[in-house]
């Protein structure tokens, strides 16, 4: 399990990453995450090369990631609801993976989307933003098997209040992987 998460601070993205990492590991399920926010990515230039050969003439972090993606059958992508969308670094991340794409090395994988937001369930933010992520996913010939909307998350640190619901979250994971 690859967990992407969208948001740089060590706020309610990152908690959850964390707090779901651990259960994967006390069950001894390998787990990883990437905060894309934190590493050297460029921009997308759209210049297609990739659409040729699957390589991008860019060299930062996105080597890696690609080839830690290409070992993954699942992979998580948990973003912070921005304007109803996913958020910024995710795209960036997301634009990049078209080396993948192109070469539909990305197509069956195993997609979990889930969002974070401040806004109450019923305006349906966070409902938005899991659309975008879902939408890339299945642009990109993944599987989606689990979607989650995590709401009234203002604060660094409101999610860890909802301890019950990550933990029904974890279980329907691992119903749908295991
Ligand atoms: C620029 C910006 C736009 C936001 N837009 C929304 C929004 O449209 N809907 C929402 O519910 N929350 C919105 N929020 C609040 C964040 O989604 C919320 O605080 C979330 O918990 C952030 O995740 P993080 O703690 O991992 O950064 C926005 C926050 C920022 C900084």
């Amino acid at each position: 399990m690859l967990i992407i998460v969208g948001s740089r601070r060590e706020g309610n993205c990152h908690n959850l990453a964390k707090k779901l990492k651990e259960k994967f590991n006390t069950e001894r399920i390998n787990c990883e995450i990437i905060t894309p926010g934190n590493q050297k990515i460029h921009i997308c230039t759209g210049c297609m090369d990739c659409d040729k050969n699957g390589v991008c003439d860019f060299k930062d972090d996105m080597k890696e990631n690609i080839a830690q993606i290409k070992n993954e059958e699942i992979i998580m992508f948990i973003t912070p609801t921005r304007w109803n969308l996913l958020s910024g670094d995710l795209k960036i991340f997301m634009d990049r993976l078209n080396p993948l794409y192109s070469r539909q090395e990305l197509k069956g994988k195993k997609m979990i989307a889930v969002s974070v937001g401040a806004k109450p369930k019923e305006l349906y933010s966070t409902e938005a933003s899991t659309t975008s992520l879902i939408s890339f996913a299945e642009s990109a010939g993944m599987d989606v098997i689990l979607k989650r909307d995590f709401n009234n998350c203002l604060n660094s640190t409101d999610i860890l209040n909802k301890e019950e619901e990550i933990n029904t979250f974890f279980e329907e994971i691992k119903q749908k992987t295991v």
